[in-house]
């Protein structure tokens, strides 16, 4: 079966695509030396399009990329494309986090609703003039303040109503069951086997 590049060094990220897509093997770009896409699309869509091209031309491989990111109702949006750079270039996780706060500062829990969205691609090759495209939401709320250790980015605020508890106190097994993360990659390999099977 043919290898298939993943526009992503994250392990985490590699190893449940592998799970998944058991007969393809799945090659982390860094292993080809492929230098990031800079990410200047306004929609998850668009990113992640970007990302996956960019890897599919660098390796000559059909790729597979995801952009994902937090939309907060009263905040038109935002962070939305910009959730791994919202406090600015080279924020890291706490920054972007204790920003968030601050412009959420004073809005009733009522109208703290938000989600996460991630968005998964797979090209062909880099002209496939249609890329396989599933997106997946995970649907909660914005806490006023950070609790629990686990996961990354926004975790520690992101309230999980169907757990009664903040996605940064889920186990990673239970995170990965609900996610947004979790449902875009199951559809995505659900399409993908599909359109080898036509
Ligand atoms: P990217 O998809 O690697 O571009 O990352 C987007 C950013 O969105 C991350 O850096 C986090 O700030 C945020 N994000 C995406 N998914 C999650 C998640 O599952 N938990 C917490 N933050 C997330």
């Amino acid at each position: 079966m043919n290898k298939i590049v993943l526009a992503s060094g994250n392990p985490g990220k590699i190893r449940e695509i592998q799970a998944i897509l058991a007969d393809h093997p799945i090659v982390p770009q860094s292993a080809f030396n492929v230098v990031d896409v800079e990410e200047t699309g306004s929609t998850f869509v668009e990113n992640a399009i970007l990302k996956a091209r960019n890897a599919a031309l660098h390796c000559n491989l059909p790729a597979i990329a995801d952009d994902s990111g937090l939309v907060v109702d009263a905040l038109n949006g935002a962070p939305g494309v910009m959730s791994a750079r919202y406090a600015g270039v080279g924020a890291n996780d706490r920054d972007n986090l204790n920003k968030l706060l601050r412009e959420l500062d004073g809005v009733a829990e009522e109208l703290r609703t938000a989600r996460f969205i991630c968005v998964m691609v797979f090209m062909e090759h880099a002209n496939d003039p249609c890329p396989v495209i599933a997106q997946g939401v995970w649907e909660g709320r914005i806490l006023d303040h950070a609790v629990g250790e686990n996961g990354f980015g926004y975790d520690p605020v992101f309230w999980v109503p169907e757990q009664n508890c903040a996605s940064a106190e889920l186990p990673a097994a239970v995170k990965n069951s609900l996610s947004h993360r979790g449902q875009a990659l199951k559809r995505l390999t659900t399409l993908i086997k599909a359109r080898e099977a036509a």
